[in-house]
């Protein structure tokens, strides 16, 4: 039997399961610089995600934090219980090891997402503490862009469910 860590929940249905993890001020989005980041609220984005994932035959959960500790203690949470996680870690992205060091120990693959193209503004945002760790990279796609990841996540999630039942 399988124990799940502290807040994290084994479900026994098959049902493939992704978690979406944004970082600090993500909670802001809608009101947080539009020109940047649009209108959509995260709630909004969560809803679709959900909706999408009930299209898709997939399973969403979405956490949001404005603290280090605890978007590394979520991912921690997830490990041999999530299929793949899609993660934004917003300004985490270019300063943190511990993220990235939770995302290795966990052995799930995960997508690294951003509402914007980092690459069009300030050179700090060019570097990401997790680009070689991540299996797919998707930026300045907006709030679609967690859309795109989760299709992209139930393609792989077939995939590797198609090679483990090959074994
Ligand atoms: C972001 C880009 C980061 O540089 C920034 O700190 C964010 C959001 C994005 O989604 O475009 O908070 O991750």
């Amino acid at each position: 039997m399988t124990t799940p860590a502290k807040g994290g929940r084994v479900h026994n249905d098959g049902l493939p399961t992704v978690l979406v993890i944004n970082g600090p001020n993500l909670n802001l989005l809608g009101t947080r610089e539009p020109e940047i980041y649009g209108h959509t609220t995260l709630e909004d984005i969560n809803h679709q995600l959900i909706a999408l994932g009930t299209e898709l035959g997939i399973r969403v959960e979405s956490f949001q934090s404005n603290s280090e500790g605890a978007l590394v203690d979520r991912i921690q949470q997830a490990r041999g219980i999530i299929d793949l996680i899609i993660i934004n870690p917003a300004a985490y992205t270019h300063t943190s090891i511990a993220i990235r060091d939770a995302l290795i120990a966990i052995e799930a693959p995960v997508i690294e997402v951003h509402l914007s193209n980092v690459y069009k503004r300030e050179s700090f945002r060019h570097h990401s503490t997790i680009a070689d760790v991540v299996e797919a990279r998707l930026m300045g796609f907006g709030a679609e862009g967690y859309l795109l990841a989760l299709r992209a996540a139930a393609r792989m999630i077939k995939v590797q469910r198609e090679k483990r039942e090959e074994r």
